[in-house]
């Protein structure tokens, strides 16, 4: 296996999590948008792609990058992973980390941006990469920076499987962007074809994709998360009303306030 120095690659732009954001950090994280990140059955997609893949492939670590509280990994330990590999979750949120109870999971406080391959492996340590729901943390400037960073630390022929909202529909896409921006997040969600693109051209072979049960945000839950106050999310819901139809299958009206749906994709790359 060659290396890849480690010394060369810009760190990414400096990216923090929104100080609003936090207010769900931690404890209530697993309750929040009905549960879904700390729902097994919703995970089983991508857990079982991932217990497949080390099994094909044995890691000696597994990292799970932007992992919040451990929910995945966790998960990966009852599967039996902790047996032959390290898991290691690395978050910039300490509210995340904290609620992490696995004692099979080392917890490292961290931003993706200035990720170093020291900070969970040796160079010839074989690691797996994992992540859901993370990457549109870096927005649409931040993302090319990002997957070069993570490929920066990896070594050729190790893996990153990543489930990840993008869309197929361009309506869709602009939709969700649009509800994004008016939240005022920095977060951005690319078009499906742009983001394999935007792999491949940081250094990562798209081995193949499959579907995974999208997440529905309630504007309830948008509001906690992003502090809206009522009078600014009713503004939300009437400008995306007009602007996405009624009949968008990513913003569905419902008789108070109204549902999001951000599809995801899990993406199996190589390091190449
Ligand atoms: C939507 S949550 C997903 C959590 C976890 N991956 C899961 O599926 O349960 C996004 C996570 O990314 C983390 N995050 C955002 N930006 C980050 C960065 N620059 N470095 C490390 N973690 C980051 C957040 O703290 C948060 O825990």
């Amino acid at each position: 296996m060659g290396t890849t120095p480690n010394t060369t690659a810009p760190d990414a732009p400096e990216h923090e999590v929104s100080p609003p954001e936090r207010a769900v950090h931690g404890a209530e994280w697993d309750r929040i948008h009905g549960g879904y990140f700390a729902n097994p059955a919703m995970a089983a997609p991508l857990t079982t792609l991932i217990c497949a893949a080390a099994k094909r492939n044995p890691p000696q670590v597994i990292v799970d990058l932007g992992g919040g509280t451990g929910f995945l990994l966790h998960e990966l330990a009852r599967r039996g992973l902790a047996e032959s590999a390290r898991l290691v979750n690395l978050d910039a949120s300490a509210e995340q980390l904290g609620q992490g109870k696995d004692p099979r999971v080392k917890r490292i406080k961290t931003s993706l941006t200035t990720l170093r391959r020291a900070q969970f492996a040796k160079q010839d340590e074989a690691v797996l990469f994992i992540m859901r729901s993370v990457l549109h943390h870096f927005g649409r400037d931040g993302l090319l920076p990002i997957l070069k960073r993570l490929r920066h630390v990896m070594q050729p022929g190790e893996r990153f499987i990543h489930q990840t909202t993008c869309f197929e529909d361009a309506a869709a896409a602009q939709c969700l962007n649009k509800l994004y921006a008016l939240m005022g997040t920095g977060k951005w969600f690319p078009m499906r074809t742009a983001l394999c693109m935007a792999l491949m051209e940081t250094g990562w072979q798209v081995e193949a994709t499959a579907p995974a049960s999208p997440l529905p945000l309630n504007s309830r839950d948008l509001a906690r998360c992003y502090n809206l106050a009522p009078a600014k999310l009713s503004q939300i819901q009437k400008t995306l009303g007009a602007e996405c139809g009624e009949c968008s299958p990513v913003f569905v009206r419902a008789a108070r306030g109204f549902t999001a749906y951000l599809p995801f994709t899990i993406f199996t790359c190589v390091a190449v």
